[in-house]
Order: C-alpha cells, then structure tokens, then sequence
C-alpha cells in the first residue's frame, strides 16, 4: 500500500554491507559451527567494580529515578572537563564547553543533526566508521569523501592528507562546512601527532570550516605512542569539538555514555537538539561515569595490556600462517591487507569466504567505503587461544586457495 510515499532519507541510506556478513553468521552458527568472532568493536570483558558499585549505590538511592539533565549533570560535565585539563592541559567550561551524550555515536548524530543544513557539505575522509558519513546524509547533507594513506606504523601520510583535503575544499560546491576526523581512526588504527591538528585548525580558519574531532579510542595506545586531542593546539576552541567515549576505555560500551568538549557554539547547539529529543542519562549512569572519570584509572592500563597481548598474539600466529600483517599502534583493531593469494577475491568475498570456510568472521573493508577496500579489519574481541585457533584454520584455508590456483 502506498507504493508512490517515499521516505528520502531512508532511501539515501545504503544496505549495511555487515548485514550481509551477519546474516551468514548466523547461519553458519546455527548449522552448529564455531565462528571466532573478529567483526565487531565491542569490547569484551566486564566493567571495572567501583564503577558497577557507584551505580548501584545510586540506584538504591531516592530522587534517582525521575527525568535527568538532558546535557548531563553537572557533577558528569565537571569530572569530563576535569579530565580533559588533566590528561591534555586543556581547559574548558562545563556549562557552556561541554556536554555529556548517551555514547558519543549518539553525540556524533545529533551534533551533525544540528548544525547541518538541507544541501550542506562535509568532508569525510574515507574509509571511515560508517555513521560519521551516512549521519550527514540523515542530516541532509552531502559528503565529500577525501582518500588518505598511511606508512607501515599506520601513521598519517599528512602532506597527502593536506593536498587532498585542499583539493576537496577547492572542489566542493558550496564550500564545507565542517570536516571530520578521527584519529586513533576506526577502522584503519592510522594515528596523528600535534602537528596534525595545529596544521588543521589553521587551515579551518583560513578556510572557514569546522572541526568535528573523534577521540574514541585516545587511551587504547602501544609502544609508548599517546592520543593528542585537537583542543590542545592553541585556538583550536574557535573552530573545533570533540569527542570521547567511556565504551572503550572503561568497558561500558552497553551504559551509553560519552561526551562532546570544544566550541561553545557548537557544543550549545547539541545541547539545544538534545534538550529537545531527550531527558538525559538515567542519572546513576551518570553518577557512575563521573566516578570512572575521577576514579582510579588502572582499569584502562589493564584494558591496554589485554588488547596489546592479543595485538602482539595476532599478528604473530597470523604471519606464521601466511598472512603477514603491519602492527597498529593504537585502538583494538587489526588492519589487515588482505594477504597475496586472496587479492582477486576482493574484501567482501574473501569476508565471505574466511567465515564458511575457516570459521573466522572479520568485517570487510568495503563496509566502510571504497577507501577501505583490499582489506579487513579484525576486531580484537577473542582470547588468545581463539585467536591460535583461528590462525590455524586461516592457514588451512590460505594452503586450499593456493592449492586451487595452481
Ligand atoms: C571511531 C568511533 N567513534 C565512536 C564510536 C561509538 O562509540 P559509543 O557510541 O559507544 O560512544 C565508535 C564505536 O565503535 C567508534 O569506533
């Protein structure tokens, strides 16, 4: 019925390539097979103690269970720009630079919701994580997307990303309005130093365009590499937000809690959009996120070693299957081009092919654009034995499809 009603916006988002990869998921499961489950950043593993206490100590609590502060409590904005000033020197106001989102995927949609006009225009590098292109599109605006590459460290080729983001602005009718980055980025882990941001806010000045800065995985870091945040670049307020999440850091990926810090304008548009489509976190979510914030925070070192030791586990057991891989330096994923005798088959098969014939499910690069193809990315979410098992059943498969070729 209704055939002749359309729903643009619905219609301008693309199928989910990771649809695909789930359904056979599912199917190879219920055939009874053991899938090791590489495909998804959700981390694994419990919340610290003394975060999982704090709520529940408040929920016992009376006057928790009303409406909260849709911009978060200001205990919750305090301990975020508290943390900002602790671990980047940076200082901010919790009344007007900050405000606490339920995830910051949840932030992410509505910041770009709210400062995005039908017709607009932003850069998105490709590949990227797939809601910081198809949010624009919801919004009504239209996505540059700018190619960008990466030394063996993963490491920004930042005199590239500069000549093509200054061929997307001299391209791009009308000009941008806001670029976003995201460095540790999800899903290539391709990290970025000071000079970056300082290199990028100038240019946003010159340029008259914003900054949308996503930090979600700045405390997932190895061999002494460190996450900047853009706002430590002098002046970076005037053009620039970002944004942060507890999912990651904390193993609170399932409480939905993150939060936005940086320009006031900005940042008092989300709290205007937010004002109007929600009532907040259930505020002892936020009691507890401020006690993660402020509390001790050995729990992330922990976090970092679990994922450094599979890292280090996964790209050993991977090579000594056949499958030699560059080491990130940063976030809980694997890059991984996709090894020589399997090139042909492109991203999405070769997704295809590892999880009905080795048992292994990766995400395929495609599903985060064309930028992304000729490789998976490999979530670190299975132990280290699982992680040998499935180099193991890697090897057998890579020996078949070189058997196949000669
Ligand atoms: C780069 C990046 N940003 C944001 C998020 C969303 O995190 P959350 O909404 O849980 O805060 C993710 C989740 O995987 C991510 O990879």
């Amino acid at each position: 019925m209704f055939d002749e009603i359309k729903f643009n916006t619905i219609d301008r988002l693309p199928n989910y390539v990771f649809a695909q990869i789930n359904e056979i998921k599912l199917r190879e499961r219920r055939a009874g097979r053991d899938i090791i489950d590489f495909s998804m950043g959700n981390p694994d593993g419990d919340t610290p103690k003394h975060i999982v206490d704090k709520l529940v100590e408040s929920a016992q609590k009376s006057k928790t269970s009303g409406y909260s502060a849709s911009k978060g409590i200001y205990k919750l904005r305090l301990a975020i720009t508290d943390w900002y000033k602790r671990k980047y020197g940076v200082h901010l106001d919790p009344e007007t630079e900050a405000v606490a989102t339920m995830g910051s995927k949840e932030g992410y949609v509505h910041m770009v919701q709210a400062i995005t006009n039908p017709g607009d225009v932003a850069v998105v590098p490709d590949p990227a994580y797939p809601i910081h292109t198809h949010a624009i599109i919801i919004a009504g605006g239209n996505v540059v997307k700018m190619p960008f590459s990466w030394n063996e460290k993963y490491e920004l080729e930042v005199e590239q990303f500069f000549n093509d983001l200054n061929k997307a602005i001299r391209e791009s009718m009308p000009k941008p309005k806001f670029v976003v980055v995201n460095f540790p980025h999800n899903p290539t882990t391709v990290t970025v130093d000071q000079s970056f941001y300082d290199r990028l806010v100038a240019l946003a000045k010159k340029e008259r365009f914003y900054i949308i800065s996503d930090i979600a995985y700045a405390d997932i870091t190895f061999d002494g590499y460190q996450t900047p945040s853009i706002l430590a670049t002098p002046g970076a307020k005037d053009v620039a937000v970002e944004s942060y999440t507890l999912s990651k850091s904390y193993t609170m990926a399932g409480w939905r809690v993150g939060f936005f810090v940086g320009n006031p304008k900005l940042i008092g548009a989300l709290q205007k959009i937010k004002s109007w489509f929600d009532y907040g976190m259930y505020t002892p979510i936020q009691v507890a996120a401020t006690v993660a914030l402020n509390g001790p925070q050995d729990c992330i070192d922990e976090v970092i070693q679990k994922y450094q030791k599979r890292r280090d586990v996964l790209l050993e057991s991977f090579a000594n299957a056949g499958w030699k891989i560059d080491k990130p330096q940063s976030t809980m994923f694997v890059w991984a081009k996709l090894p020589p005798q399997a090139k042909h088959l492109g991203s999405l098969e070769f997704t295809k092919q590892l999880l009905t014939k080795a048992e292994v499910a990766v995400s395929p690069g495609i599903g985060f654009g064309s930028g992304g193809e000729g490789y998976v990315r490999i979530a670190l979410i299975e132990n280290e034995k699982r992680i040998r098992q499935a180099a193991r059943n890697i090897k057998k498969y890579l020996k078949d499809l070189e058997n196949e070729a000669r």
